[in-house]
């Protein structure tokens, strides 16, 4: 059952991707990869994940998650991500999917709010890079129009990851 739906996954990845392959509208990044959003199964999951990742301006997170078992808080500081503190949340989402644009160059810090699931290692520290890897060689409001569709489409696609309950439990 679980390795059923794990290949679901990993297909649809695979789609997004390919979907993405070139594009000069950003890329999807996946938080956690195959395991989506959820309790990390050791304290440097999303540590590592970050490690293979080079996240630039225009690029997007996508987390995959339940609503109502997990959620997202942003928080400002190393400080208060280090101490998974919740007392400055500057943003917070709770509808999975989620899909983060980074407008801002430097760090964000994510992680979870329910219970003890940061404490336990459902957090995640991106450092935003200022430039993209390849730049756009067409005007970026010629992607406009195909960005929205495609846009849309990944939305579907993550929430039908969503709702596929033994995958996110
Ligand atoms: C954490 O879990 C991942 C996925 O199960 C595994 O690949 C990785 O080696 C683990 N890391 C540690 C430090 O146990
Ligand atoms: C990140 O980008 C650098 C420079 O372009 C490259 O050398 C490195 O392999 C990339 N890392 C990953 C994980 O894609
Ligand atoms: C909370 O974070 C915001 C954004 O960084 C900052 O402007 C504000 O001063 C912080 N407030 C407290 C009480 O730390
Ligand atoms: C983020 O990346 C930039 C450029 O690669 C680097 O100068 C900066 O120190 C990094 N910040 C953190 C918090 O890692």
């Amino acid at each position: 059952m679980a390795s059923k739906t794990q290949y679901a996954f990993l297909l649809l990845s695979a789609v997004m991707a390919s979907l993405f392959a070139g594009s000069a509208a950003g890329v999807y990044h996946i938080v956690g990869a195959g395991k989506g959003w959820r309790m990390a199964p050791n304290k440097t999951y999303y540590e590592d994940w970050v490690r293979t990742r080079n996240i630039s301006i225009g690029d997007k997170l996508m987390f995959l998650y339940r609503s109502g078992v997990y959620n997202i808080v942003e928080v400002p500081t190393k400080e208060l991500f280090d101490e998974c503190s919740m007392k400055n949340i500057t943003n917070r989402w709770q509808n999975g999917p989620t899909i983060i644009e980074l407008t801002q160059p430097g760090p964000h810090y994510y992680f979870c709010g329910v219970g003890e699931h940061c404490e336990e290692g459902q957090k995640v520290a991106i450092n935003v890079s200022a430039f993209a890897p390849t730049p756009p060689d067409a005007p970026s409001t010629n992607s406009a129009t195909p960005g929205t569709a495609a846009d849309l489409l990944i939305y579907l696609a993550g929430l039908a990851a969503c709702a596929v309950s033994v995958l996110l439990m």
